[in-house]
């Protein structure tokens, strides 16, 4: 497939909730144009076709010949992606296909990980009243159930530390970390929105789940559309943030 068609093919279906900036944060939903390209692609075959293209999107890229190069526009995309993502703690009743969560699912794996290991795992959850269960054992944080999906994400450090025993740990911590950063920002990119939930009561929570005692949960995170606009982030002030040559140094030669 040429370059240009590939492109086309990945991008073509993100393009319906893009304003041109701050994704997520339109006021109050969707326009009747996006309502209507979330139901056209609701009612595509999911079970015929999403696996199948997502690895066929895969090979394609990896192949030289079809290889998408980063380009000035992925950048100055990825930028505003990046920078205009925050938490969303208040969602509308509309509810993300789950076609898209699905490919944003496999495609947050694509991280970075110690050992090449994939030691993340995922748990999703429609159902209302298991939504309420893990708001309240979210220490009653009741915008949680709101959410039309929750997605929860798990590490496990058992293959890791087989490969690196004194320092597994910390590896499977930064691996799902990694693999969280991607699904938060492919959320965003797609018109969605979400929120890294931490604060939980795990053993009571694992256990409402079934999760296996020798995984940690790593977060809990609400999925659907923003209906509210939050404030501005902070701009870091990154010059206190850089040194050069060696830690302290604020002058660059
Ligand atoms: C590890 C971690 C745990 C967090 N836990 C919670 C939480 O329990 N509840 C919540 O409302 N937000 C939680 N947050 C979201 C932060 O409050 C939020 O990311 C931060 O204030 C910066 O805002 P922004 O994400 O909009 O840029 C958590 C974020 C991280 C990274």
């Amino acid at each position: 497939m040429a370059k240009n068609n590939l492109y086309n093919k990945i991008t073509s279906k993100f393009t319906f909730n893009q304003p041109k900036s701050s994704p997520n944060l339109k006021k109050n939903n969707l326009n009747s144009q996006d309502k209507k390209n979330y139901q056209n692609i609701n009612n595509e075959n999911f079970s015929k076709s999403t696996i199948k293209n997502s690895q066929q999107e895969t090979q394609e890229s990896n192949s030289s010949k079809t290889y998408i190069e980063p380009s000035l526009q992925s950048y100055k995309e990825l930028k505003i992606i990046i920078k205009n993502r925050r938490s969303i703690r208040q969602f509308t009743p509309y509810k993300p296909p789950y076609k898209i969560i699905f490919e944003i699912l496999e495609t947050c794996f694509y991280a970075p990980r110690a050992g090449n290991v994939m030691n993340s795992e995922i748990i999703i959850i429609e159902e209302t009243s298991k939504k309420v269960t893990i708001s309240n054992l979210c220490y009653q944080q009741s915008w949680i159930a709101q959410a039309p999906y929750i997605i929860v994400i798990t590490s496990s450090k058992d293959d890791i530390q087989k490969l690196y025993p004194d320092i597994s740990q910390r590896f499977s911590t930064q691996n799902t970390s990694a693999v969280i950063e991607n699904f938060l920002l492919l959320i965003h990119s797609a018109g969605f929105a979400s929120c890294w939930v931490q604060s939980f009561q795990e053993e009571v929570l694992k256990d409402y789940l079934g999760i296996p005692p020798n995984l940690e949960i790593h977060g809990i995170f609400p999925v659907g559309f923003a209906k509210e606009i939050p404030q501005k982030p902070i701009n870091p002030d990154i010059n206190m943030k850089i040194s050069y040559e060696e830690y302290g140094n604020k002058n660059k030669q």
